[in-house]
């Protein structure tokens, strides 16, 4: 089965990479990226490259030589459907705000409206990927919408999950440690249909590294590994606290348990906590799935990795309280770094949304930089938390486009984002400029201690 067409419904941090890439590598093939959000499209066929809505290393570079070729963004998702012999679902899969299993389960509404829109389109038979992260057996769920809405045309369903570290997407495209696509391969079509996808991305990756399985152990994987790597970082934030207790130094400890080959370095840097679209939502709806198959224990452990990181942030943003003589009413607190992580513009679930949000309850002034996110995406995320009205937001929080203003006249400064700027800022000129006793809150770990209490700094690391 050679495929020549595939559309991709959804253009956001997951489609819009991912299909630039396959579109890059695989020249003789047409990607068509489909979204509701005109913006959002605009922004993607946008004449200048830069401005493409998703900022990630080297992917312009990747659109620039794709878009227009075989690559294409359109809001025409019926016509893409029809057009297609594959359609990747890379459709938003929030934690549910309502209802049954809210504020735990995947909603799954957009990845339903998905369905029935390709089973009321096709004409032809098609293969159907998940690319979204999904609860596992939503396959069967999909299959029963397509075969039972449609037009008679036969659908194969695969899931293929993405493993792509927002910061390192098009790296981690190019060259993935593994790409696993799971599919019904105890049949001749659905091995078919598993083969057709294996193809595509064997154009660039070793065949060794393309694992095959059946679905629902392609849907379990990718929860399982979320859970996995937040749980490493939520057991090194436990330990950073009781470093901070004895004397010990998270860094330290990190590295000397990282250096046994059975554990690995990765995924062991303490911080004020993890976010991202994925953590949290992925591991709330493993403990809901768990809790509907009577299943507490394994439920219990995975939300122990919530309640912890949770916990994190509220120690950090505790700790300028208590440090600052245990009041920041009307005091200026700098804000370094916005985005979840850095090298991205994703603020999802971002520590930093929640430290803001505590220092802003004690009634603090604060004032953010970040160098990549937009200042209408600081205030949306406060205004989503509900907690105070727009205006007020907008009165207590100032943004600014560089780290000194920020800083200027502050009592305290915190770094929620390792952007590499910050490390090498003018941290003599900052302390100048700042009210004193000059506080330094370091919530990633990036600064050198001794350097800055050497200007003069009251200095605080997460984790020593
Ligand atoms: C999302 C989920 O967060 C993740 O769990 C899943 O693995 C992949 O999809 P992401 O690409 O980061 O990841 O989401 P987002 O940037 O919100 O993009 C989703 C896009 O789908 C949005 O642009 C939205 O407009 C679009 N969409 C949503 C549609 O085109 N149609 C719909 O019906 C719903
Ligand atoms: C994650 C998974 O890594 C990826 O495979 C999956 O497809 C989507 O979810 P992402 O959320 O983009 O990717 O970023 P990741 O690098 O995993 O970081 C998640 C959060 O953990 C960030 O806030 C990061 O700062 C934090 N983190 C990560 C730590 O605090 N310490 C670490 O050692 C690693």
């Amino acid at each position: 089965m050679k495929i020549k067409n595939i559309c991709c419904i959804g253009a956001g941090y997951v489609g819009g990479p991912t299909m630039a890439v396959i579109a890059q590598k695989c020249p003789k093939i047409n990607v068509t990226v489909v979204d509701i959000n005109q913006k959002r499209i605009d922004a993607w066929n946008d004449e200048d490259v830069e401005n493409i809505p998703i900022y990630e290393p080297g992917l312009s570079d990747v659109v620039k030589e794709a878009r227009g070729r075989n690559l294409f963004f359109s809001t025409d998702v019926d016509s893409a459907i029809e057009n297609a012999d594959m359609i990747f679902i890379s459709v938003n899969t929030p934690t549910k705000t309502y209802g049954i299993g809210k504020g735990m389960a995947a909603d799954l509404k957009f990845i339903e409206l998905c369905a029935r829109q390709i089973a009321r389109v096709s004409k032809n038979d098609k293969i159907v990927i998940e690319k979204s992260t999904l609860p596992v057996r939503t396959a069967a769920a999909l299959k029963n919408i397509l075969d039972n809405t449609g037009n008679g045309v036969k659908f194969q369903i695969l899931s293929n999950p993405e493993f792509l570290a927002e910061g390192t997407a098009v790296q981690d495209l190019m060259n993935p440690d593994r790409v696993l696509i799971g599919g019904d391969i105890d049949t001749n079509k659905g091995k078919e249909a598993v083969e057709a996808l294996v193809d595509i991305y064997a154009t660039w990756i070793p065949k060794e590294n393309i694992l095959t399985t059946n679905v629902w152990s392609s849907e379990l994987s990718k929860l399982t590994a979320n859970a996995f790597l937040a749980q490493r970082v939520s057991s090194i934030n436990a330990m950073s606290e009781l470093c901070e207790k004895t004397g010990a130094d998270v860094d330290e400890v990190a590295r000397a348990v990282g250096k046994d080959s059975r554990i690995g370095s990765k995924f062991l840097k303490s911080s004020v906590g993890f976010g991202g679209s994925c953590f949290q939502k992925d591991i709330l709806n493993l403990v809901y799935i768990s809790k509907t198959f009577g299943l507490n224990e394994v439920a219990d452990y995975w939300e122990q990795v919530i309640i912890m990181n949770d916990h994190q942030k509220r120690r950090f943003a505790e700790k300028i309280v208590k440090t600052l003589f245990n009041t920041v009413s009307g005091k200026k607190i700098a804000i370094l770094g916005w985005a979840f992580k850095k090298d991205t513009n994703d603020t999802r679930e971002s520590a930093a949304i929640y430290v803001t949000d505590y220092l802003l309850n004690e009634q603090a002034e604060i004032v953010v930089y970040d160098p990549k996110v937009n200042p209408e995406q600081i205030y949306a995320d406060l205004d989503y938390l509900s907690y105070r009205s727009d205006e007020e937001n907008r009165k207590a929080v100032t943004i600014v486009s560089s780290a000194e203003e920020a800083c200027k006249d502050a009592h305290a400064v915190a770094v929620l984002t390792e952007w590499e700027e910050f490390n090498v800022l003018d941290w003599e000129k900052i302390y100048e400029d700042m009210l004193k006793p000059a506080f330094l809150f370091d919530g990633r770990r990036i600064l050198d201690r001794r350097s800055k209490e050497n200007i003069g700094f009251e200095f605080y690391a997460i984790g020593s």
